[in-house]
């Protein structure tokens, strides 16, 4: 095994730079090995242009490159695999593309998506290796996915701040975090902010029961402090809901509005934090909207620096990654479990990891349903 691809695909994150650092360190210096990075992943990869793409990968290339936020490489949603896209023949041409250009085999960090992409490319024979990030932090067979404590971390401290400005002038504050399907981000943050709310999509919310302990938290302490993740949905007969769709055309316009999807088909999400917002106001018979601030930290928790914690999760899952990949290993996934790097096979951590916590603890630390 001599020339490796890196490519790092999905929703940027921290960390990810400390796994392309330590790969390319590590695989270098044990193994002897050549490193190319493919940027805007597999969408590069596939390009009639794919050498407009390349990034050599050296020693001197990397030095410092683990503290550095998002990825050198960009990124991309690129799915050849597509019912679509192997129609074109796009993942022939991938392998095409990868061999035309001596590479043996692919190190790629991705969420549940870009790992499914990795899957597929190992089952036609490619070697294929993937490192877990994400900041929903949803998938199976790790702990934790990079970027996950980094989101956390910067999250707490945001929603910490918007508590100190709730408090100074007496303000009912929502804020909006990202996490397409899982909860993590909204509890995880939550949580370390001391928020009194948390709404997230593994418990189907009651705007009745939110409202009232809106109205009873405001009455005890004259400000009112929400997280809720952008994946929250609220059921279409919510009685609530429906009062604020009759008095409120933005409500229905943002309930309405179609954010489009993904080339892997997932909904774009946003906006849920501005129409909880309104349903408090006229719920509550506020007289003005600026009493319910919204908060949505969106891409800020995205483009951060890593913690430590992620800097050192990239640099074991590229040190695992390259050690795997000489193993003869492919078409798994490194992850941390406990103190363990270990190996998933890649079926077993696409299966997704929603909040998983008993009701009585979620319902200990804010969380409303
Ligand atoms: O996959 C992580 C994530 O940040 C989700 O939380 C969010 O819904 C999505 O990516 C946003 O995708 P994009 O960056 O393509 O808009």
């Amino acid at each position: 095994m001599k020339r490796i691809a890196i490519m790092t695909g999905g929703g940027d994150c921290a960390g990810i730079n400390a796994f392309i650092a330590a790969a390319v360190r590590h695989g270098i210096l044990k193994y002897g090995a050549e490193f190319v990075g493919i940027r805007k992943a597999y969408e590069g990869a596939v390009s009639d242009r794919i050498a407009d793409y390349l990034l050599p990968l050296t020693l001197d290339g990397v030095k410092g490159l683990e503290c550095c936020p998002s990825t050198i490489l960009e990124s991309s949603r690129s799915f050849p695999f597509s019912r679509e896209n192997t129609a074109k023949g796009l993942p022939e041409k991938l392998i095409a593309n990868l061999r035309s250009l001596g590479i043996e085999a692919v190190l790629s960090t991705g969420g549940n998506d870009t790992i499914k992409t990795g899957m597929l490319l190992s089952t036609r024979g490619f070697p294929v290796i993937c490192a877990p990030k994400s900041i929903d932090n949803d998938v199976s067979g790790t702990d934790t996915m990079l970027g996950f404590k980094t989101a956390v971390a910067f999250g707490a401290e945001a929603v910490r701040s918007t508590i100190n400005s709730a408090r100074t002038h007496r303000r009912i504050s929502v804020v909006e975090v990202m996490g397409r399907e899982a909860g993590w981000l909204a509890l995880e943050i939550g949580m370390a902010a001391s928020a009194d709310l948390i709404l997230i999509p593994e418990r189907p919310v009651s705007l009745e029961r939110v409202c009232a302990a809106v109205q009873r938290i405001y009455e005890q302490q004259n400000n009112v402090n929400i997280v809720i993740a952008e994946g929250v949905r609220f059921a279409a007969d919510d009685p609530v809901l429906n009062k604020a769709k009759a008095e409120s055309q933005v409500v229905r316009a943002l309930l309405e509005e179609n954010l489009g999807t993904d080339c892997h088909g997932n909904c774009k999400l946003g906006g849920v934090g501005q129409i909880l917002r309104r349903i408090i106001k006229i719920q509550l018979g506020l007289a003005k909207l600026e009493e319910v601030r919204c908060t949505d930290l969106g891409f800020s928790l995205r483009g951060l620096p890593p913690v430590a914690e992620d800097i050192n999760l990239g640099t074991r899952f590229g040190i695992a990654a390259v050690d795997r990949l000489y193993a003869g290993e492919s078409g798994i996934m490194v992850g941390i479990q406990g103190p363990r790097v270990v190996s998933v096979p890649i079926e077993q951590a696409l299966v997704h990891k929603g909040v998983d916590w008993d009701d009585d603890e979620l319902r200990s630390v804010g969380v409303i349903w």
